[in-house]
């Protein structure tokens, strides 16, 4: 499934662990840039849900960097839920929660309340463009007013690349499904809008990735 992705979880290795955690790379590489800019975008409190939580070392970095938030993890696979589980009972604290079986694109989501913030890193590019619907559709269902989504990833800007080796994983990730395909930032600004949420913050990130913050309107601060 991740052949052409820059996210290969893996399990090789020397003393590689038995119990399912998984590994990638790239996401040991850039836990530390997003968790600098969810600091400053973070409530000081509440609920944090991660939707597509992959392997399941972005849930256990984000939940250690801010102990007073719940961080609740989730993803469609069962193979990264193992990975996200066996994480959590190795080496997670109190505040990281058990991950859920949550497919973005479900008119659903088996959540016990409104969150105040969430967070997706590297889907919508691997996955068809319904898995952005759902994504957005989801928080306007399940953020409170005033909260936040937090999305990361590579995106064009204007209908162009922002970067050679974007364009060449974008040719890679639509040569493995043509539904899959690096979106348009101004594409995702306006089902943003469409779902009752503001225009990004917007923070430049390493490895020519952005990271995008999407307030949920009604909460009676700017965007
Ligand atoms: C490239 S991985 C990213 C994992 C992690 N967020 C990271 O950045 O390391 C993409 C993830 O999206 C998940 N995914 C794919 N389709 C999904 C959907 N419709 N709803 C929720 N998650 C989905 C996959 O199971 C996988 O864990």
């Amino acid at each position: 499934m991740f052949r052409h992705s820059r996210f290969a979880p893996s399990t090789e290795g020397r003393g590689a662990p038995a119990d399912g955690r998984l590994r990638a790379a790239a996401t040991a590489r850039n836990k530390a840039p997003i968790a600098a800019v969810l600091a400053d975008w973070l409530p000081a409190g509440g609920t944090v849900l991660e939707l597509a939580s992959g392997t399941g070392e972005h849930a256990l970095h984000f939940a250690a960097a801010f102990p007073r938030l719940a961080w609740q993890p989730s993803d469609p696979d069962p193979r990264h839920r193992r990975s996200i589980e066996a994480y959590r009972r190795s080496e997670g604290g109190p505040n990281l929660l058990a991950p859920l079986d949550i497919d973005v694109t479900a008119p659903a989501w088996p959540l016990p309340g409104p969150v105040e913030a969430m967070i997706c890193c590297n889907m919508i590019h691997i996955a068809p463009w319904t898995a952005a619907e759902g994504l957005f559709a989801g928080a306007a269902r399940h953020l409170k007013a005033g909260g936040g989504l937090l999305l990361y990833g590579p995106f064009k800007r204007d209908g162009r690349h922002t970067a050679a080796s974007n364009a060449a994983f974008d040719a890679s990730l639509r040569a493995q499904n043509p539904a899959w395909g690096i979106r348009d930032l101004e594409a995702v600004t306006a089902l943003a809008a469409a779902a009752g949420l503001a225009a990004p913050r917007i923070a430049a990130m390493p490895a020519n990735n952005l990271s995008l913050w999407f307030e949920k309107r009604g909460g009676g601060s700017a965007p």
